[in-house]
Formats: structure tokens, sequence, C-alpha cells
């Protein structure tokens, strides 16, 4: 089934096209670099960029897929959660396309998709084959635990309190004025360095153990805090990235322990933008092997907002719809 996935639930306009699972196209526009000088994404900014490019994105997924829109049988779009006025881009043009080529349209949850990003590129298993796992999402807009009992009952176990894991990195880049986003920026300055025992940051909600939810604004406050008092150097800016990145792996590490403990699951899957990084890829993989778990990540590429998890998670609940009815 040829489907047709849009993305524009943040500051990527997306636009992919997947095949009973195999990904044709996966074309994707970002606004990130209009967000930089603010250190964040401004929401009006992102959904000008969605409407002045949506269309020209959309062409090119249909080109590279070599496709036509006639080959088109389904479109996928993600209905929330997101900015509203971003939403509201792809899923006008959802509509509008789906109103002029007669083709049905089906709404995807967009942390839902995340999680489906990791069997994307699986080859052997199919995700619907695999329920009952765990599932989470590390992104800029969410730190959530998920038990996931069907492709419609996604239900969340733990979350964040309050920043996401990725708006912590945003935020520390911000204090240390290294750009946006901060999550490759910090990945990339405390590669190499090993641990500062003089410099550790809190790690919150880890003293009762039947709590599995997170909270990360402690961690960008102790380093601003860190920050006023230091010798501003590019060393030290260097070895704050390193240890404020290790104190946030090892929360997830704990806390990802913790919900398997808690719920006996034996499989996990880990997708979201933050799950780009590579000493987070590693613990939990460590974390898994250590546990007995089976552990699904996504490839790099389908990690951070994209359209070919938003394809391929619709594509499999239209078909699951249609063989209830
Ligand atoms: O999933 P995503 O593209 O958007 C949301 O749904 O939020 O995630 C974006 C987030 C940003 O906060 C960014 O800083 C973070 O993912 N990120 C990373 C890395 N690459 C992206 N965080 C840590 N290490 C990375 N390599
Ligand atoms: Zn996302």
């Amino acid at each position: 089934m040829i489907t047709l996935g849009i993305e524009t639930s943040c500051d990527e306009t997306a636009v992919a096209v997947v095949d009973k699972g195999q990904v044709l196209s996966d074309e994707v526009s970002s606004s990130v670099h209009l967000h930089a000088a603010y250190g964040g994404v401004v929401p009006e900014i992102a959904s000008r960029f969605h409407t002045e490019y949506i269309f020209s994105v959309f062409k090119k997924a249909l080109r590279d897929a070599k496709t036509g829109i006639k080959d088109i049988e389904l479109i996928a779009v993600t209905c929330g959660p997101g900015l509203p006025g971003s939403l509201l881009v792809g899923k006008a043009f959802a509509n509008a396309l789906s109103f002029a080529e007669g083709l049905p349209l089906v709404e995807v949850d967009h942390v839902n998709a995340h999680i489906a990003s990791c069997f994307i590129s699986d080859q052997e298993e199919d995700m619907t084959d695999l329920f009952p796992f765990l599932g989470m999402v590390i992104s800029g807009g969410h730190t959530n635990i998920y038990s996931c009992r069907s492709l419609n009952d996604f239900s969340v176990i733990a979350r964040t309190k309050d920043d996401a894991a990725g708006e912590a990195f945003d935020k520390v880049a911000k204090i240390l004025d290294l750009g946006y986003p901060g999550g490759p920026i910090i990945e990339k300055r405390a590669k190499g360095l090993t641990k500062h025992p003089e410099i550790r940051f809190p790690r919150a909600l880890l003293n009762k153990k039947t709590d599995v939810d997170f909270s990360f604004s402690g961690i960008k406050t102790a380093v601003l805090y860190y920050w006023k008092d230091c010798r501003k150097t590019e060393e030290e800016k260097d070895k704050i990235c390193s240890s404020f990145q290790e104190a946030i792996v090892d929360v997830i590490d704990k806390k990802v322990l913790r919900a398997l403990e808690l719920t006996g699951a034996e499989r996990l899957a880990v997708g979201g933008g933050v799950v780009n990084n590579e000493l987070l890829r590693q613990r939990l993989v460590l974390r898994c092997q250590r546990s007995g778990v089976k552990l699904y990540l996504p490839e790099k590429k389908y990690c951070t907002d994209n359209a070919a998890m938003v394809a391929f998670l619709g594509e499999k609940k239209f078909k699951a719809e249609r063989v209830r009815a």
C-alpha cells in the first residue's frame, strides 16, 4: 500500500513515501537555522516555513520515490502533539490532498510514530507481532515511557515532570552560548573527554525505587550556577558538556532499568531526537544486554522528526482497522 506521510509538528517540514513498510523516499526541510538566533523554536516562524515549503517538499518526495500522486493509496498525517500552527499546515495540506484525490486519510500521533521508527529498518520482524513492549520517546518535547499493547494502545507509565531531555540539551547549549539545537553540539564538545569528578551535576528523582518519572530542569539550573562561577574558557565548556551529557544518560539508564524491572518487559523500543546520541545508544545497548531485554533503536536518520515514521505507522494502523472492519 503506497502511503504518503506528512509531518509538520515542529520545525521540520517532512514528506515521505512508504510502501509495505519500505521507505521509498524521505524528504525533510528544516527551519532550524531560522530559530538558531533565539535558542529555541519560534512557533510563528516554524508555521510560516511549513506553509512556504510543504508543496516543494511533497513534490520532491514523490520524485525521489519515482511515484506520482495517482500511485498514492493512503495519506498519513501527524495530528499531534506539536505546535498548533505547525500541525495545522500539515493537516490542511493532507485534507486538501485527500479530498482532491479521493484518498483515505489516517491521523498519526507524533510520539507513537517516534516509537514506530525503531522498527522501520527491521527486515525480519513486524512491529505488529511484537506487542506488548515498552516504548520510550526521548526528544525535545517528550521524555516518556509507554506500555505499548497494540497499535492503538500506547499508555504512558512515566513522563518528565518538567523539561524533556532534549529541551535540557537545548537550554544548556543556550547557557553556554553554543547554538541550537544543543544536542548534537554538546555531544560533539563532550566527545573523547573522560569523566570529570570535579563537576558532578545532580541526578533527580532517583531516591524512590518505584519512581520512574523524570525531571531535568534541576540539571539545567545546576549548569547555570556552575557556569556563573567558573573560569569561562572553551576547555571548561567542553568539560561541562561532558559532565552534563553523562548526567542525563545516567538518569535515563537508571530509569530504564527501573521500568524494565517494574514491568517485566522483554522488549524495549526507544525513539526520538536524543537517541542520536552515541553515549546514550551505547548505554541502552549495555543495559538491555545485562537485563536480557531485546532492544530496538531507530537508525540515526529516523531519530529526529521525519515523515517516514508517520507513513510507516499510518500504513500499519490503516491495515489493522481494515482487518477489524
Ligand atoms: O525528535 P525531535 O527531532 O523533535 C521533537 O519531537 O522534539 O528531537 C529534537 C531534540 C532536540 O532537543 C535536540 O537537541 C535533540 O533532539 N538531539 C540530541 C542529539 N541530536 C538531536 N540530543 C542529544 N544528542 C544528540 N546527538
Ligand atoms: Zn519529534
